[in-house]
C-alpha cells in the first residue's frame, strides 16, 4: 500500500520518452478517451429530452427522430472505444518491443562477472514478465485511469449543472461506497498477493520436479511428490477461493448502494418534478439515474487500475536498473592486424575473480607463434582462467597480455575474439541444425567447405549417419547429442573458422573408445599450423605437445617436454603424470 504513495515522477517520465515515437497514437488516445466521456454524456441527455420532451407529451414521430439521434451517438461512442482498446494496447505492445529490445542489447553485451553474480531466472524474469507488466501500464491503467477520470469529472459538473439537490442525494451515498471499495480492495490486494505467492510456489515446485525427473524416478519418489504437490495445490485453490469469496460479497454489496441511490433519486426528485420552483423533470431523474452508474462503476474499478499502474512502474524500475548498468568490458582499443601471428606473452598479470581472492599474481608466460601448448595442473589451478584473460571474458588487474607484441586491451574485442577459436570443457550448441552450429551464419562457410573440413578432420561419417546429417537439429543447448558428439561439432567448427590461435579446454568426462580415437585424430588435426594452448586432460595431447605447462595454485611449478618432465625428480608432473595417466590411459 505504501508502494502506492511512491508514486515516481521521474520514473514515470523516463517511461513517457518510450511513448514519444508514438505521439500520434497518444493524441488520438487521448481524443478517444475525451470522446467517449463527451458521447457517453450526450447520449443520456439525449435520453432525457426523449423522456420530457417526446414521450410525456406522447410526439411519436420526435421520439423516433431522438432515438435515431441516440442511435447514431452510440455508434460514434462505441468506434471511441474500440479505438482507444485498441491504441492503448498497441502503443503498450510498441513501448515494451522497444524496451525489451534496448534490454536485450544490454544483456548481451555485459561482462562475464556480470552473470556471476546474477541469477539466470531472474534476467529471463525480466525480460518476459516484467515487460508484459509494464505493458498493462498502457493497456491497463494509465490511459484507463485518465479516461476514467475524465468521465467521473464530466458527469459531476453535469450533475451540478442540473440540480446541485439530486447531487447532494449521490454525494450522500458516494462515501459509503467509496469505503466499501476501499475494504474490498484491501482484502482482494492481500488475497491476491496470497495467490501469486501459491503460483510461483505451484511454479517452482513443477519446475524443479521436470528438471530432477532422473532423480524423482531413480530414488522412487514418485508418490512422495505427487502428495507434495496435492498440498501446494490445495494452498493454491484455497488461496482463488478466497478472492472468489470477496468477490461474490462485493458485487451485492455494489448491488444494493447502487439500488438505494435509484431509489432516493425517484423518491426524493420524483417530489419535485412538477412544482414551479424546480426544474427537475421526469427525464432529470432518468438521468441522475444513469450519471449516478457512469459514477460509481469507474469508482469501484480504479483503484485497480492504479494498482496496474503501480506494478507496471515498479517492473519498469527493475528494467531501468539493468539499463542503467554499465558493466561492460571496455572496448576502446580499435587497432585490428590483418593477421595476428600467434605470439602470444602474459607479463606480470595480477588477477583475481573476487577481491582478495587472488588467482594469479605476476604471472608470466611466452608462447611462441605456432607452438602448441598443454596447460596441466590440479582442478582449480587457473587452467580456464588463462583463457578467460586472453579472450578478455575477465579484465586482467594487473600486467598486460600481448599479442603479436600488441596489447589485447588496444585490439578491439570483436577482432581479438575472431582470431582465437575456443573449444570449451562444456560445449554449447545452439538449438539449431548442425550445419548453423558450425558455420554459425558465416556467409563466407559454404556447405562444401564444411563437408571437406569435415572429411579432413574425420568426422564427416558420424555426421552423415545422423538423421538428415548436416540439417540434424541438435535441440536446446545440444541434447539430441552425446558429449563427445558434441566436440566433435565444436572440433569442426574451430576448424573451419580461419583464426591463428586455438584454445582447447578438454573435457574431463571419459569418452568411449571410438569416439575417442575420433577426438584424437580430430584434435591432432585441428593444432596443426596453428599456435595452439590446450588443457589437456588426454595424454594423447600432452604427449603431441612441444611444450608442457604445470600449473599449481596460478603459477608455473614446471614447463617442458615430457621427457625433461618425468626426469625430475619427485616432480608435479611426474606424480601427476603417474597419478592421473599411466594407470588408466596407458592400458586401454
Ligand atoms: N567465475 C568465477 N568467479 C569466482 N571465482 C572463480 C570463477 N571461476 C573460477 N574461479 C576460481 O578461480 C580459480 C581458478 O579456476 P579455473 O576455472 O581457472 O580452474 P581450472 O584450473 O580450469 O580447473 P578445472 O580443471 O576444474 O577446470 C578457482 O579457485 C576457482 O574457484
Ligand atoms: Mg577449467
Amino acid at each position: 500500500m505504501s508502494e502506492n504513495k511512491k508514486f515516481n515522477i521521474k520514473l514515470f517520465r523516463r517511461l513517457l520518452k518510450y511513448v514519444y515515437p508514438y505521439k500520434i497514437n497518444f493524441i488520438f488516445l487521448i481524443t478517444a478517451a475525451i470522446s467517449i466521456s463527451v458521447f457517453s454524456i450526450v447520449n443520456q441527455y439525449l435520453l432525457k429530452i426523449a423522456v420530457d420532451k417526446y414521450i410525456t407529451p406522447k410526439d411519436y414521430e420526435g421520439l423516433i427522430f431522438i432515438i435515431s439521434l441516440m442511435f447514431g451517438v452510440l455508434l460514434f461512442k462505441v468506434s471511441f472505444q474500440f479505438l482507444f482498446v485498441f491504441l492503448a494496447n498497441i502503443l503498450g505492445q510498441k513501448v515494451v518491443y522497444d524496451i525489451r529490445i534496448k534490454l536485450f542489447r544490454r544483456i548481451i553485451s555485459f561482462k562475464m562477472s556480470y552473470y556471476d553474480r546474477s541469477s539466470v531466472g531472474r534476467l529471463v524474469t525480466r525480460s518476459v514478465n516484467d515487460m508484459e507488466t509494464i505493458a498493462s501500464i498502457f493497456s491497463q491503467g494509465l490511459f484507463m485511469i485518465i479516461s476514467d477520470l475524465l468521465l467521473m469529472f464530466s458527469v459531476l459538473v453535469v450533475m451540478l449543472i442540473l440540480s446541485i439537490k439530486l447531487s447532494l442525494i449521490i454525494f450522500l451515498i458516494l462515501p459509503f461506497i467509496l469505503i466499501a471499495t476501499r475494504l474490498f480492495q484491501r482484502a482482494m490486494k492481500t488475497a491476491f498477493n496470497q495467490v501469486r505467492n501459491e503460483v510461483a510456489n505451484l511454479n517452482s515446485f513443477v519446475q524443479e520436479r521436470i528438471s530432477g525427473m532422473k532423480e524423482i524416478q531413480i530414488f522412487n519418489r514418485e508418490s512422495i511428490e505427487k502428495s507434495n504437490f496435492i498440498k501446494i495445490n490445495e494452498k493454491h485453490k484455497n488461496a482463488w477461493l478466497k478472492t472468489v469469496w470477496y468477490n461474490s460479497i462485493f458485487f451485492p454489496v455494489a448491488e444494493i448502494s447502487t439500488s438505494i441511490t435509484i431509489g432516493l433519486l425517484v423518491w426524493y426528485g420524483g417530489g419535485l418534478v412538477g412544482f414551479s420552483d424546480s426544474s427537475i423533470t421526469i427525464g432529470t431523474i432518468f438521468l441522475f439515474i444513469q450519471l449516478s452508474q457512469m459514477l460509481f462503476r469507474p469508482l469501484r474499478q480504479i483503484a485497480d487500475k492504479f494498482n496496474t499502474l503501480q506494478m507496471g512502474m515498479v517492473a519498469a524500475n527493475r528494467i531501468f536498473n539493468i539499463l542503467d548498468t554499465n558493466d561492460f568490458i571496455s572496448d576502446t582499443g580499435n587497432l585490428k592486424l590483418k593477421k595476428i601471428n600467434g605470439n602470444v606473452i602474459f607479463k606480470n598479470v595480477d588477477f583475481s575473480y573476487e577481491p582478495k581472492n587472488s588467482v594469479f599474481k605476476k604471472f608470466n608466460l611466452t608462447i611462441k607463434s605456432g607452438e602448441k601448448i598443454a596447460i596441466v595442473g590440479s582442478t582449480g589451478s587457473g587452467k580456464t582462467t588463462i583463457i578467460n584473460l586472453l579472450l578478455r571474458f575477465y579484465e586482467i588487474n594487473g600486467g598486460d597480455i600481448l599479442i603479436d607484441g600488441k596489447s589485447i586491451r588496444e585490439l578491439s574485442i570483436k577482432f581479438l575474439r575472431s582470431q582465437i577459436s575456443l573449444v570449451t570443457q562444456n560445449i554449447f550448441l545452439f538449438a539449431d541444425s548442425i550445419y548453423n552450429n558450425i558455420v554459425l551464419y558465416n556467409k563466407n562457410i559454404n556447405k562444401a567447405n564444411v563437408i571437406s573440413a569435415a572429411k579432413e578432420i574425420g568426422v564427416h561419417n558420424f555426421v552423415k549417419k545422423l538423421p538428415g546429417s548436416y540439417n540434424y537439429n541438435v535441440k536446446e543447448r545440444g541434447v539430441m547429442l552425446s558429449e563427445g558428439q558434441k566436440q566433435l561439432i565444436s572440433f569442426l567448427r574451430a576448424y573451419i573458422s580461419d583464426s591463428n590461435i586455438l584454445i582447447l579446454d578438454e573435457a574431463t568426462s571419459s569418452i568411449d573408445t571410438k569416439t575417442e580415437k575420433l577426438i584424437q585424430f580430430a584434435i591432432s588435426k585441428i593444432i596443426q599450423n596453428k599456435t595452439s594452448i590446450i588443457i589437456a586432460h588426454r595424454l594423447s595431447t600432452i604427449l603431441n605437445s612441444d611444450k608442457i605447462i604445470v600449473l599449481d595454485k596460478g603459477e608455473i611449478k614446471e614447463m617442458g617436454s615430457h621427457d625433461d618432465l618425468m626426469k625430475i625428480k619427485d616432480g608435479h608432473y611426474k606424480k601427476l603424470f603417474e597419478l592421473q595417466y599411466q594407470k588408466t590411459e596407458l592400458v586401454s
